[in-house]
């Protein structure tokens, strides 16, 4: 398969039998291979750089059933909350003054949180910030929705596409959701002008190499500027409590291969994989992996943001996480970056205007 890899990484698109056969057939040998271009593409636009996001779990209430997640509104043992305005902005001031340039916030699909209310959130951070970007990750909503909180500032949105098999996304998600409609906001979302980042799990139930095959067929032609990859993992008061979690090799495949077909994607090492196997993150960040995204919420909450179980917190502060990570990237050779880490394209784009 290393000729195939090496096709990818030249640019080449794939068929879905050749990214299936990638899947179906490749060796560990291979997955080294692919790890080891990965980095060194990686290197190549982002230099030893790797990104850091402070991330503000805004909310744990949502109004989606998905069968993997256990924020699911379902579950009733779920301990809800939500994050006042006040809150949100002062976890983001945190982080401001420990030099993080980038805010995500993220939460379930909560109504309370309306347009007029985000897009005074928002801005807010971005009049008291203009030095950072602000990321949403707050699910689907209307392309009206999604085009105010850009006018109000957000510069990025975070809609994972899950499975881009239409089959499969039924699997996942009850019937009031799908996959169409959810392509529909991704492409609102890059039209509205966003920095869009897509992703999925890797190892869900019912996840198959021709799924994962449209998966990186789907990215190979949507090109979002960011990808979210991170193992499956079983939460307890879910549909899916006794199915396996995805594992760690096939994982960082997935990682690996993101980066060859999108060579200047800014793709984290994200938590779930570092919960599966703590050694994961680095070896996500030495195989094409290039952001990490440390926690900013109030550590009050962290413990009721739980989309899987045994979820892995790396500090219990946001100063000492960043001492952690600046460690740890030390360790392999990797650079902790606090500017803002836009994708090439915009970055570029800024530079002239
Ligand atoms: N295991 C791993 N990832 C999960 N997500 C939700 N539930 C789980 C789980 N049980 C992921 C989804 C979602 C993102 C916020 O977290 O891909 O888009």
């Amino acid at each position: 398969m290393k000729a195939l890899i090496d096709r990818l990484a030249g640019g080449e698109i794939l068929t879905l039998e050749q990214w299936q056969g990638l899947f179906e057939r490749r060796t560990p040998q291979d997955e080294i291979y692919a790890r080891n271009l990965a980095r060194e593409i990686c290197q190549q636009h982002y230099g030893r750089k790797v990104y850091l996001r402070g991330l503000v779990e805004i909310s744990s209430i949502c109004k989606n059933d998905c069968y993997y997640c256990g924020l699911r509104r379902s579950n009733a043992q779920c301990q809800r909350y939500r994050l006042t305005p006040e809150e949100i902005f002062e976890s983001c001031r945190e982080g401001h003054a420990l030099g993080l340039r980038t805010f995500v916030l993220q939460g379930g699909e909560d109504a309370w949180f309306t347009d007029a209310r985000l897009c005074e959130i928002v801005r807010r951070i971005r009049r008291a910030f203009p030095d950072s970007a602000i990321t949403l990750s707050l699910g689907e909503r209307s392309r009206e929705s999604y085009q105010k909180l850009f006018d109000a500032g957000a510069n990025r949105y975070l809609l994972r596409h899950e499975t881009a098999d239409e089959t499969h996304y039924g699997q996942l998600h009850p019937p009031e959701l799908s996959l169409s409609h959810r392509m529909d906001c991704l492409r609102a979302l890059k039209d509205v002008g966003y920095q869009v980042g897509a992703g999925f799990m890797v190892g869900s139930p019912h996840q198959t190499a021709r799924t994962l095959a449209k998966d990186m067929a789907f990215l190979q032609e949507f090109r979002p500027h960011m990808v979210g990859i991170g193992p499956f993992l079983p939460h307890h008061a879910t549909p899916f409590r006794d199915e396996p979690a995805g594992g760690l090799q096939d994982t960082l495949f997935c990682v690996a291969l993101t980066r060859l077909a999108l060579p200047e994607a800014l793709i984290p090492a994200t938590t779930a994989l570092a919960t599966l196997e703590v050694s994961g993150r680095d070896a996500a960040l030495l195989g094409g992996a290039n952001v990490i995204m440390p926690n900013l919420s109030p550590a009050g909450v962290r413990k009721k943001y739980l989309l899987y179980d045994n979820k892995r917190a790396f500090g219990s502060e946001a100063a000492e996480s960043l001492r952690l990570i600046h460690r740890a990237l030390a360790q392999i050779g990797r650079e902790m970056s606090l500017s803002r880490g836009d994708h090439i394209s915009i970055a570029a784009k800024e530079e002239h205007t």
